[in-house]
């Protein structure tokens, strides 16, 4: 069973500035919430107890989102705003957090390896925090891969296929069909140029992994982007072990650049019954015609 994720959050979040010059980039706001919260509400969801978040310096409010802040209880107390504070509980209790620091970005594969220590020798899960899945049949994208993981008992990747156009951006794989949704992967390459891609499935952000990626990734070299790229310890592990990829078929938002994480935002907001009415009706009142 997997019970823990790591959750890498030490970017800069350069594709968001400058809003995310002092605002860290995983507490920018999707509705009312900070897009974190919905990272981890997915691993909650899926069955996760333990989230290790990998976190730099100018991260803590990060930590203070899922922390208890006795001074705001107390005014909450005051006010009678129970239903604030149940909310407030709820998040705070969501799982057990840890927290890791990477001291300099050095890429997505050295960030999952500073979790080392604290993930231990479990296989584990990882979400990257830009990605929001949305699942309509409710069944969070994690779930299906912890489902894959229990009856192979290995290392499991979300993929998507995407146009070709974006096949730059993203780590793509290749490998043979053995299920409606499931696939042996063959090779990975990340961010190949598109006359150099084996397909048009794209890694997104969701894994679990097995541990023997940390030993791995302890002599991953830099690649892609001069960065030590997860793909790569990947490839390595594929000599070792079989990996497999589910192809996701629900909805998946990527809030890692403006416009992107500007209408994830309304997206989500238009989908809660407490913000809808209100904002489809200013919506219909914008003229969008040039
Ligand atoms: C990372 C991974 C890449 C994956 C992508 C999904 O890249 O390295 O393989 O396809 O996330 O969002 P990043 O977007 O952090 O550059």
């Amino acid at each position: 069973m997997i019970r823990q994720a790591v959750i890498p959050v030490a970017g800069w979040g350069t594709r968001v500035l400058p809003a995310t010059k002092s605002l860290p980039k995983p507490m920018l706001p999707v509705a009312d919430l900070p897009t974190i919260y919905y990272v981890v509400e997915e691993a909650v969801q899926a069955g996760i107890e333990h989230i290790v978040f990998v976190t730099s310096r100018n991260m803590r409010a990060v930590e203070d989102f899922f922390d208890e802040n006795p001074e705001l209880t107390q005014v909450l107390e005051k006010k009678g705003n129970d239903k604030m504070l149940a909310r407030l509980r709820q998040i705070e209790t969501m799982a057990h957090f840890s927290f890791v620091r990477q001291p300099r970005p050095r890429g997505l594969g050295h960030a999952v390896l500073m979790a080392r220590d604290l993930i231990g020798h479990d296989a584990f899960a990882l979400l990257l925090g830009d990605d929001l899945m949305w699942s309509p049949d409710g069944v969070p994208c994690l779930r299906h891969l912890i489902d894959v993981h229990a009856q192979r008992h290995a290392s499991v990747i979300a993929t998507m296929p995407v146009p070709d156009s974006d096949v730059s951006r993203y780590g793509i794989i290749a490998g043979e069909r053995i299920g409606p949704h499931l696939m042996q992967v063959r090779d990975m390459v990340e961010k190949p140029p598109v006359d150099q891609a084996p397909s048009n499935q794209a890694v997104v952000g969701r894994y679990v992994l097995t541990p023997e990626i940390f030993a791995i990734l302890s002599h991953t070299q830099p690649g892609s982007g001069g960065e030590i790229q997860l793909t790569d310890g990947l490839c390595e592990l594929l000599g070792k072990q079989p990996i497999f990829a589910y192809e996701f078929t629900g909805e998946r938002y990527d809030t890692g650049d403006t416009v992107g994480w500007l209408t994830t935002s309304i997206i989500y907001a238009l989908r809660r019954p407490e913000f809808a009415p209100s904002l489809k009706a200013f919506l219909r009142t914008l003229d969008l015609s040039d």
